[in-house]
């Protein structure tokens, strides 16, 4: 069960621990991961697990965003969500140095096309890690709730993707929507967390 107690900076503050350190990481994933029941402290993955499903790029994407991986000051409203994961190949082994670049619409379901607000890419860590700031995105026309990513392995394959958030009404009815690119959500004191794990060649 989600212990709605923890809040982001909590989570992101064990998160970043376990980067840091594998011992701390056997201490602590008992205890913190376990009663969350949902952030496994490792990637959600198996052997010979399948690639992530590929998703449309849509029409939004503008080339070469910043190295950002905080959204938060590029817009006053919004309810604060952080996205984190990693980055695995198909032995389930972190791919360090991945370039993760995320774009999204605003809380009104507006993209901004004239300049980089809630834009930006950054890399896996040594343990294939990545996080994001940012903010709850909003639908728009007849689109569902959605992320849209790139993740570029260095010396791999580009993937371009959408992510998409569970118990949305309007999943069904948009046909871009793929249940095999939902991510874990979860409600925190002071936001939202989201998980998704990529695989990628
Ligand atoms: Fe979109």
């Amino acid at each position: 069960m989600w212990n709605k107690s923890l809040n982001r900076r909590t989570m992101l503050t064990f998160w970043f621990t376990l980067t840091a350190s594998g011992a701390a990481s056997s201490l602590l994933a008992p205890n913190v991961f376990a009663r969350s029941g949902t952030l496994d402290p490792t990637p959600s993955c198996g052997p010979d697990e399948e690639l992530t499903r590929r998703g449309s790029e849509g029409p939004y994407y503008t080339p070469e965003p910043p190295m950002k991986s905080n959204f938060r000051a590029d817009t006053s409203d919004g309810e604060p969500m952080t996205l984190m994961g990693f980055v695995v190949d198909r032995a389930c082994q972190p791919v360090v140095g991945a370039v993760v670049d995320l774009w999204h619409a605003d809380s009104h379901g507006d993209y901004d096309n004239e300049g980089y607000r809630l834009r930006g890419y950054q890399r896996t860590d040594a343990n294939g890690r990545y996080v994001f700031e940012t903010i709850d995105p909003a639908p728009y026309d007849w689109r569902t709730k959605h992320f849209h990513v790139k993740v570029h392995p260095p010396g791999g394959r580009l993937l371009t993707t959408q992510l998409y958030f569970p118990g949305e009404s309007r999943n069904p009815r948009d046909f871009l929507f793929n249940p095999r690119l939902l991510m874990d959500v979860h409600d925190a004191a002071d936001g939202k967390i989201a998980r998704f794990d990529f695989v990628v060649a």
